[in-house]
């Protein structure tokens, strides 16, 4: 091996360096760094506590882990592939710095809950920060959709023309999926913040340690009950991918909607030039990366979740190094959400307009008030499958004679079924098509101001 040997007198000789390589993880779980060293400082204090060192060895440890940090920060502290992994690296600084003490910071402890710690602790940070992203996004979309209660804009099923929409209200289902979000991350959480440390390599120790000192100092809610769980169990980190996912779900479908929007075909937004890009070749391109980048990189995080699951599958108890593959795929993961999240921010706040008059337009050139005249005979009495079917004939007949509802004659329409009015042109209006939709939760001028207030307050309530 290198320099110095880390493990026991049983080694007679070094690792080939590129094993040493193959089995180092500093390159990428250093990104722990800052939560080993307040790990570690919470298990130096918990080991003066209770006399299992002395006050001053404690202090002292405790002074030198704040040593390595400053170090740490200031790019003083670098280290590499010989120190295999973050955790020995400091502790390897921490000898140098305060000697023979440095030595005593393993007791009772190892690597495996100490690992464990660390990513907890890191995760229940990262999660707070995408909670909070997360409200950021909702804000964006509750402004946007405060402005545009009575902004019509096509809706869709099958990605066919369906039934007008407040544009407010296709921006609030978005805000719900975003609100789920926000609390399955919360969900997530309670099972995060739970403390391994203490569990030892997977059989607790002969110390008489505190665990539930240690619990407090780094403020985890409770700690594992069972050792050898608390070293081996990941499903918090699964479940974070989970979530994780399903975030991306949610972007990427909003980032494709975007998609569809700024093309010619839908002409719904414009993308400004703080979003978009231009084409190498074609002078004419804008096209819409960010969303795209959205919808593309969703397939990373699902991918993490997926080699998580399989890592764990058929793994026996306890720590296996299996389980050193849990960290790039979760700090990727972290990362690609935030980067998604602060992006799709950014994308609706300004980088994009909604083209309002090209929408009220689109929503008054197809037929999708045709399910309102069936509505209006319903209304009238008429049974609703039979003015289903005559409704239908209508529509039949308008599109071979090249006219649109609107445009039928109050004659035609009275041949069509004595029940007709003159009020069925005000009826089918797109403007009145929505308005009139004002069952619960419907996309009415109303219930979406009511979803408003709504949603104002459950953003403002629950913000931890
Ligand atoms: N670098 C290791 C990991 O990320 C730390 C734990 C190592 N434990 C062990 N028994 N080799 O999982």
């Amino acid at each position: 091996m290198t320099k110095e040997q880390t493990w026991s007198q049983r080694f007679e000789s070094a690792l080939h360096p590129a094993i040493a390589r193959f089995n180092a993880s500093i390159n990428f779980d250093i990104e722990l760094i800052e939560y080993d060293l307040t790990g570690s400082q919470a298990h130096a204090q918990m080991l003066a506590h209770t006399g299992i060192i002395s006050k001053e060895e404690g202090e002292q440890l405790i002074a030198g882990l704040d040593q390595v940090r400053q170090e740490y920060r200031q790019g003083k502290f670098q280290p590499g592939v010989d120190a295999e992994d973050v955790h020995f690296a400091v502790e390897r600084r921490l000898t140098e710095i305060v000697g023979d003490v440095g030595k005593k910071l393993h007791t009772a402890r190892s690597r495996n809950d100490q690992v464990g710690t660390d990513t907890r602790l890191y995760l229940r940070d990262q999660i707070q920060q995408i909670k909070n992203q997360l409200r950021e996004f909702q804000g964006i979309l509750l402004n946007i959709a405060e402005k545009n209660v009575e902004t019509l804009i096509p809706g869709y099923t099958h990605l066919q023309r369906a039934q007008p929409l407040s544009l407010a209200h296709h921006l609030l289902a978005y805000f719900q999926m975003a609100q789920r979000d926000w609390e399955r991350l919360s969900d997530v959480s309670r099972r995060v913040n739970i403390s391994p440390l203490g569990c030892g390599a997977l059989a607790g120790t002969t110390f008489p340690i505190d665990r539930h000192y240690t619990a407090k100092l780094l403020k985890f809610d409770n700690i594992y009950a069972n050792s050898l769980d608390g070293v081996s169990d990941r499903d918090f980190a699964i479940e974070f991918l989970c979530a994780a996912s399903l975030i991306m779900v949610h972007l990427s479908r909003l980032a494709e909607e975007v998609i569809l929007w700024s093309s010619e075909e839908f002409r719904f937004v414009t993308l400004k030039d703080s979003c978009a890009t231009g084409s190498s070749i074609m002078p004419q391109k804008k096209n819409p990366d960010v969303p795209e980048l959205v919808r593309g990189k969703t397939g990373r995080v699902f991918g993490h979740l997926q080699a998580m699951l399989v890592i764990m599958k058929g793994l026996p108890l306890a720590y296996n190094k299996d389980l050193q593959e849990d960290k790039e795929g979760l700090f990727d993961s972290v990362n690609t959400v935030k980067a998604c999240l602060q992006a799709m921010t950014i994308l609706l706040e300004s980088g994009l307009e909604f083209r309002t008059q090209r929408l009220g337009e689109a929503v008054t050139e197809d037929f999708s008030n045709a399910t309102d005249v069936a509505d209006y005979l319903a209304a009238r009495g008429v049974p609703f499958r039979e003015a289903y079917n005559l409704v239908g004939k209508v529509v039949k007949t308008s599109i071979a004679t090249g006219k649109l509802l609107k445009d039928l004659t109050l004659d035609e329409w009275q041949q069509v079924h004595p029940a007709f009015a003159a009020d069925i042109y005000q009826a089918i209006s797109p403007h009145q098509v929505v308005a009139a939709r004002n069952s619960y939760g419907g996309t009415g001028f109303a219930q979406v101001h009511e979803a408003l207030i709504a949603a104002r307050a459950q953003v403002s309530q629950e913000s931890e």
